[in-house]
């Protein structure tokens, strides 16, 4: 039985119930059921009902599924096996994040700062996810007050451009209009309905197609010769971005309402009752549209919807982009490689069963993504817009589908206000219960190793948050939440579960690992995926990093296809990156420094190297000066080379401070009998 702790009582238990080091004092879960909603809580989110139609449209549908299963089959359960294992020893020696326990068994005194990435990643996600969860609330409070129904437009092509311009405007972009020709200030003035014509100077961009690329930093602009593409038009469904700003507060209140309350009374308790309401609006969400048959006045059904997404195409499957697209979904629908499931893993005891509960959540988070999530927003949009408008739209991407079309449908159905709001307000269950647990690895660092108080952690986090979000809100439209997700939910994640493959199955030991992982459990996994996790799981993630190395990284690294006016903005966006990761560096060096004799250096090369890359590129990022981008090239292969070296000692040092497996250390790689 797990152990019950009293609510609003965190870091008082006094009981070092879980067979770790005596004088350990953790908070628990407090019941089996209680646990598996908060992990489910954890896993599904905003990725299985928006990211994951919108992947699976735009990667072909059916021709996306088969990559899917396969990576679930080796990355996905493995991996949450493996979180769930780490987490749950992690949690029996006092730490529930990665440098604690790096710290434990990895000798290298470097191991530990890699270790930082368990702690940002959760934190950085949660700076912009935090944010597109607070839509979701709005455009639920905009369902049943009708805010959108009366949204022009003859039909729904007409219609979709003008929700566009209304998620836009409630975003603070203002809608554009593209000039072909060259036009005077006065044509334009009439056309951007500006009040007279001298407001119309301030809103131009020139064509770089024809006068080469021109950015507000170049001396040599002549305003009066370069003829016009764009210009924005005036504001017409919000002014500003003040109620999206609302209504991000108002969300952030709830998260650090339940983060406040803590493990059992907060997180638990929104899962318990969250959980069940999500699973309910969204089969009412399934019915409703899978009933819908032919819309009236559209030429396909639902069914058309069904046949898209689960007809397999095998012919696709020679496409590397379609594997990447799906491995990147299992790995953000399984919240793996966050440190969040892990530091969820670490308020476990040795008693309580990690494999059976671990795959029951992977079933669950399948069960709300394939069944659940796979018969809403694509099916009801293939009925309305068609198979091919669909995945042009999935290949806008997710909001689109999500705040554009979806409302769009709703205004066609009756009781669309019902059937939005419950739309909106699943997405807003699914978005705060992850959102919460993205927080709880730095909340639980600051807990565990900086002895913070609960109080203290939970405001300490926030705030950072909460001051980072204000760059999503106000820089949205030059690409901030684009960056960040790249970042942090696309490419860390991906380097982030490799370290914990690494260091789990091959620093601890694959039977360590593997008999760790049986501690308490209720069923055993079958051999084979022993092999599995040890050999097949970190070869399929070296090559997906590989293959997006190749297929993409430069591209973004450089920042390819970004307007030059956006990207200062983008750079600074990575400055603050790194400036987050460099506080936890700090934090983590000034908990261990003692005990490793390190000196300062460890930690400021890894902040202070990408920092200064950073600083060197910023002038080539501009296009003004090539051999920036000559030094950045040479500059992250040099990083490159430096963590693979990193890696390479972590992996040639056998383990110092492993001493809970003494006898196995030795021939921890030999299968056992
Ligand atoms: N799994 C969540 C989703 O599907 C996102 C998430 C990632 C949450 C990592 C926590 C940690 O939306």
């Amino acid at each position: 039985m797990p152990h019950k702790e009293k609510a609003k009582t965190p870091n008082t238990d006094p009981i070092a119930a879980n067979g770790g080091e005596p004088g350990i004092t953790r908070e628990h879960w407090g019941s089996r059921i209680g646990l598996v909603l908060a992990m489910a809580g954890n896993a599904v989110g905003l990725g299985n009902f928006l990211r994951f139609p919108a992947k699976a449209a735009a990667n072909g549908g059916g021709a996306f599924m088969i990559p899917y299963f396969i990576a679930f089959l080796i990355l996905g359960i493995p991996l949450m096996w493996i979180e769930w294992g780490v987490g749950r020893y992690g949690g029996s020696i006092g730490h529930g994040t990665m440098p604690g326990v790096m710290h434990r068994i990895v000798k290298s005194p470097i191991a530990k700062y890699l270790g930082v990435l368990s702690i940002v990643l959760g934190l950085l996600t949660a700076v912009y996810y935090s944010y597109i969860e607070s839509w979701t609330l709005s455009f639920s409070y905009f369902s049943v007050t009708g805010r959108y129904n009366e949204i022009p437009g003859s039909d729904m092509v007409e219609k979709r451009k003008e929700m566009g311009r209304f998620f836009k405007e409630y975003l603070g972009v203002r809608e554009k209009l593209k000039i072909t020709r060259a036009a005077t200030v006065q044509e334009i003035a009439a056309v951007s309905e500006c009040t007279n014509a001298s407001e119309v100077p301030s809103l131009l961009k020139y064509d770089a197609a024809r006068d080469g690329e021109w950015n507000p930093y170049d001396s040599r602009l002549d305003q009066s010769k370069r003829p016009f593409t764009e210009i924005p038009l005036r504001n017409k469904f919000f002014q500003n971005n003040s109620t999206a700003y609302i209504f991000f507060f108002l969300t952030f209140a709830l998260n650090f309402y339940f983060l406040y309350r803590g493990l059992s009374a907060g997180i638990e308790q929104l899962g318990k009752i969250g959980m069940p309401i999500l699973f309910i609006f969204a089969i009412i969400l399934a019915i409703r549209v899978l009933t819908m048959g032919r819309p009236e006045g559209c030429n396909w059904s639902v069914i058309d919807g069904m046949n898209f997404l689960w007809v397999p195409k095998f012919d696709q499957l020679g496409n590397a982009a379609v594997w990447l697209a799906a491995a990147g979904q299992i790995f953000f629908t399984l919240s793996l490689g966050q440190g969040a499931i892990q530091a969820y893993a670490s308020y476990l005891s040795n008693k309580d069963d990690v494999v059976l509960t671990g795959l029951s959540t992977a079933s669950l988070n399948e069960f709300a993504e394939v069944i659940l999530g796979g018969s809403i927003a694509i099916p009801a949009a293939v009925a309305f817009f068609g198979p091919a408008v669909t995945t042009d739209i999935a290949r806008s991407g997710a909001f689109d589908l999500g705040f554009q079309c979806m409302p769009l449908i709703f205004t066609k159905i009756t009781a669309g206000w019902f059937f939005g709001a419950i739309w909106f307000g699943l997405l807003f269950i699914a978005g705060i219960t992850s959102s919460v647990a993205l927080l709880t690895p730095p909340i639980t660092f600051l807990k565990d190793e900086m002895k913070f108080s609960h109080g203290k952690a939970v405001a300490a986090v926030s705030a950072i948050t909460i001051i980072f979000s204000h760059a999503c809100v106000f820089f949205f439209e030059q690409g901030l939440v684009d960056e960040m997700d790249y970042w942090v939910g696309t490419f860390g994640l991906v380097v982030y579960a490799l370290l914990e493959v690494i260091v789990f199955m091959w620093i601890f030991g694959g039977e360590n690992a593997w008999k760790e992982i049986h501690k308490g459990c209720d069923m055993k996994i079958p051999r084979v995926f022993y092999y599995i996790m040890r050999y097949l799981t970190p070869l399929y993630i070296l090559g997906l990093l590989f293959a997006w190395g190749i297929q993409d990284g430069w591209g973004i690294l450089v920042m390819q296809g970004i307007p030059v006016e956006n990207r200062p903005y983008i750079w600074a966006c990575r400055v603050g990156m790194l400036a987050v990761t460099a506080l936890f560096l700090h934090f983590i060096w000034k908990r261990f420094h003692d005990d490793d004799k390190d000196s300062y250096w460890l930690p400021t090369v890894l902040w202070g190297y990408p920092l200064l890359i950073l600083i060197a590129s910023y002038p080539g990022l501009l296009g003004i000066d090539t051999n920036g981008l000559l030094l950045l090239a040479v500059s992250w292969s040099a990083v490159l080379i430096l963590c693979i070296y990193v890696i390479y000692r972590m992996c040639t040092i056998p383990p110092r401070r492993h001493d809970d497996f003494p006898e196995e250390t030795e021939t921890a790689d030999k299968p056992a009998t």
